[in-house]
């Protein structure tokens, strides 16, 4: 088997565990997962989960997975944490987190530092985070 056929089909396993179980909290850090990864994730997430905190720090997520991911947090999730932090989302990838917040009235705590938001990422950001009083936002 491929190691790519084999980490996606960790991740079919991993993101079926995520709303079969009642998982509340899945840490994944340092995965490697990249954007494909965060497709699972973010359909995962899309059905009713008990998921509450999702740590996917230093997972080569790019600009795909920040949209993967904002589809998501486009409707209101179980998710009250979710830690990006060290991933390769730019300034577009922070564009789609911000206009999905916009649509989310879920109180949530989002962790997008050490990646490649720049001066206008931080400023998307900055303009959800003064629409959505409920989102704490670290960037
Ligand atoms: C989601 O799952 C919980 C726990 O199993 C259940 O109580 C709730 O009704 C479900 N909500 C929806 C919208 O299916
Ligand atoms: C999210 O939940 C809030 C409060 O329960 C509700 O007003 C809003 O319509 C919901 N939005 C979506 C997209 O489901
Ligand atoms: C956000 O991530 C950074 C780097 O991983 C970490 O130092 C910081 O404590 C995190 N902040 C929160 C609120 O989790």
């Amino acid at each position: 088997m491929s190691p790519k056929t084999s980490a996606s089909l960790a991740l079919s396993h991993l993101t079926t565990s995520i709303f079969m179980q009642t998982l509340t909290t899945l840490y994944l850090p340092e995965n490697q997962i990249g954007d494909a990864g965060a497709q699972y994730v973010s359909d995962a997430l899309r059905h009713n989960t008990t998921l509450t905190t999702l740590y996917l720090c230093h997972s080569q997520i790019g600009e795909k997975g920040a949209q993967y991911v904002s589809d998501a947090l486009r409707h209101n999730t179980t998710l009250t944490t979710l830690d990006l932090s060290y991933n390769k989302i730019s300034e577009k990838g922070a564009q789609y987190v911000s206009d999905a917040l916009r649509h989310n009235t879920t109180p949530i705590t989002l962790n997008l530092s050490g990646n490649q938001i720049g001066d206008a990422g931080a400023q998307y950001l900055r303009s959800a985070g003064e629409r959505n009083g409920n989102l704490k936002l670290w960037f």
